[in-house]
């Protein structure tokens, strides 16, 4: 056992609901408090003195400096298994084409895949290592990656078996989804629906076998997917079992109600979502995730996460890191420039990277500072938890622990 504190503030985020808008008195704050960690759990929340004399035996880390305590950050929404930059795109979008311009002459997610296809195993490893090692001195303990960038069935499993030795050499946690259905690659000797069909056949039972990811996903757009030749895709993919997440109305609406529809976990993106989508939404269990970092990179709207909460939906905020979109790659940072221009309360947004994070990847062992919850934790060297985010992101965690091990 071992007591971890004392703490000036801890934000449990127990107790907060899963969807609509959030106020900070719906926060949870404990003050100068500890918490008692056993077999990388956490045992209980109290005072410092008292778990000491409760827990005689218990080692003690104890904590200097004014500090407050957050679940460990939850990043439900990454690209960051790739090889190569795109930093000719950027260029380009900010001499004035766009996205689906490029991606229309072949460049986009596509130069990514050449890069990606042409890396080793070993090269695509190390890069998502050390982009997984800015994700924990950054705070964040859980981080989704998606493959995406090799669509071939060989070229997909060689990302989601590197992300899966990353995920073993890392101390972060890390969650993979197959993303075969990012775009089609027009190398591919057929259509659109045999490419479909044949990832559905050749890929997604090996990903159940080999035990490479559970989560599948597909990113409907133009130039994409469209809401008919994915349908037989997601039926097969629920069918074997798989969570769906969808990459969603990001330019034109549309992908929402295909996630809708299937039943999906989450649709993310959501920057082109009208007051319709957003209604089809909060009547759903569907999770929304803004990624706002793509907006950054794009340079393009926001989602509208304040009328997504305002209706009852449940957000998640993520980073989207990616070569293309979102290269920042940045959680926090991104979090709070949305937070700023969608008017989110410090509440909302914790809860977006943390609890609700967690609701997005279906995970329910963390997010949450209390009893039984894993031990992933994240302390900020300041004794006012409003003091995080209104630092946008500069504000560096003093502290990070994964099961309850300081790393
Ligand atoms: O979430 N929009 C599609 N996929 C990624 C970008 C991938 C890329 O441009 O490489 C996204 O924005
Ligand atoms: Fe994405």
């Amino acid at each position: 056992m071992k007591i971890i504190g004392p703490f000036s503030q801890i934000l449990t985020m127990d107790n907060v609901a899963l969807k609509g808008a959030l106020q900070d008195s719906d926060l949870n704050v404990l003050s100068n408090v500890a918490v008692l960690i056993e077999n990388g759990l956490i045992h209980s929340v109290g005072d410092f003195d008292l778990l000491k004399k409760d827990f005689p035996n218990a080692d003690i880390e104890e904590v200097q400096e004014e500090n407050v305590l957050l679940p460990g950050l939850i990043d439900s929404h990454t690209h960051i298994c790739f090889a190569g930059s795109r930093a000719k795109d950027y260029a380009m979008r900010n001499a004035g084409k766009s996205y689906l311009e490029i991606a229309k002459e072949g460049g986009g997610i596509m130069d990514t895949v050449r890069a990606t296809r042409r890396a080793s195993k070993e090269e695509l490893v190390s890069n998502t290592l050390m982009r997984l090692d800015k994700q924990l001195s950054n705070g964040i303990t859980t981080t989704e990656v998606k493959s995406g960038y090799g669509l071939t069935v060989a070229d997909e499993l060689k990302m989601l078996e590197a992300i899966k030795e990353a995920a073993t050499k890392s101390k972060s946690s890390v969650i993979s989804t197959c993303l075969a259905a990012h775009i089609f690659p027009k190398d591919f000797d057929g259509s659109i629906e045999q490419y479909l069909q044949m990832m559905v056949s050749e890929l997604f039972p090996q990903l159940l076998s080999k035990e490479l990811s559970c989560r599948v996903d597909a990113f409907i757009e133009e130039e994409a997917f469209n809401s008919h030749n994915i349908g037989p895709y997601f039926d097969a993919a629920k069918q074997m079992g798989f969570d769906i997440t969808v990459h969603a109305d990001q330019f034109h609406a549309g992908g929402s109600k295909v996630a809708i529809e299937v039943g999906a976990i989450s649709a993310d993106h959501l920057e082109a979502s009208t007051d319709q989508e957003i209604m089809a939404l909060a009547e759903s269990d569907v999770i929304a995730v803004a990624l706002p970092g793509a907006s950054i990179g794009l340079g393009c709207a926001f989602t509208p996460a304040r009328k997504l909460l305002d209706a009852g939906t449940c957000l998640s905020i993520a980073s989207d890191w990616n070569p293309g979109s979102g290269p920042m790659g940045d959680l926090l940072t991104s979090a709070c420039v949305l937070q700023t221009f969608e008017k989110l309360s410090n509440a909302e947004v914790f809860a977006a990277i943390t609890s609700r994070a967690a609701a997005a990847l279906h995970l329910k062992d963390r997010g949450v500072i209390s009893a039984g919850y894993k031990a992933d934790l994240v302390a900020f060297p300041t004794a006012d938890f409003r003091e995080i985010l209104y630092h946008q992101g500069q504000m560096k965690p003093a502290k990070v622990w994964i099961n309850g091990a300081s790393v």
